[in-house]
């Protein structure tokens, strides 16, 4: 399992990849559009501070366009280039295209069929919106168990995307993801919890330890 910061913000990413345990960096275009800086720019920076997995959204319309994006994207990424790719005819062509050579990650995926031709297309990753699909359609945890199946034997990966609590990302990895991305306030919570708190706050100021006399 792998867990990723869903951030443009470099604050944010210097900061979670310090946490130790966040191995890489999911972008989208509205995320890119949140920056002062040229994307190209912007993906330079996030490889200068992570060496895992970076994921960039092709924006392109037209094949050729797309190919060449691509391309641009993996001479700035390099091995650590994840195309993400919209779950369009265009999307799934280029996945299956492009997936032999660059990891590629159909996203915002709602439906088993969709991750049923990712599969068939050779992606690597699958970006599900859990928290969208539970708030537009009723249960997002249920829509990653059922395309948790559909991938079962292949070698894509359910990227569950869009959590916005601890409880919902630790939910989703019970429901069959592989791994999560969060935004950084969900991140920043997952180690957290009020009565573990108030446990070290007692150890803190009652207890001793080797540096205490
Ligand atoms: C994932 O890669 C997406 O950037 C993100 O999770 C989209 O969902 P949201 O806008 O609901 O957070």
């Amino acid at each position: 399992m792998s867990i990723f910061i869903d951030s443009t913000n470099i604050t944010q990413v210097k900061t979670a990849l310090e946490l130790g345990w966040v191995k890489g960096i999911t972008t989208n275009p509205l995320l890119l559009a949140q920056s002062d800086q040229k994307a190209a720019e912007l993906l330079q920076t996030l490889k200068s501070l992570s060496d895992g997995p970076i994921f960039y959204q092709l924006m392109s319309s037209t094949i050729d366009e797309a190919l060449s994006e691509a391309h641009q994207a993996l001479e700035i990424l390099e091995k650590q280039l994840v195309v993400k790719l919209p779950p369009t005819d265009l999307g799934f062509r280029l996945c299956s295209e492009l997936s032999s050579r660059i990891a590629c990650c159909p996203t915002a995926i709602y439906a088993p069929s969709q991750a049923l031709i990712a599969r068939e297309a050779g992606a690597q990753y699958l970006a599900v919106y859990v928290n969208r699909a539970t708030r537009l359609m009723g249960d997002g945890l249920k829509l990653v168990s059922d395309i948790s199946d559909i991938l079962k034997g292949s070698h894509t990966r359910l990227l569950a995307a869009s959590l916005k609590s601890p409880e919902e990302a630790a939910r989703a990895f019970s429901a069959g993801a592989d791994d999560l991305t969060l935004p950084y306030t969900t991140l920043m919570d997952m180690t957290k919890h009020p009565l573990s708190e108030d446990a070290i706050n007692q150890f803190q100021a009652d207890g001793k330890g080797l540096n205490q006399a």
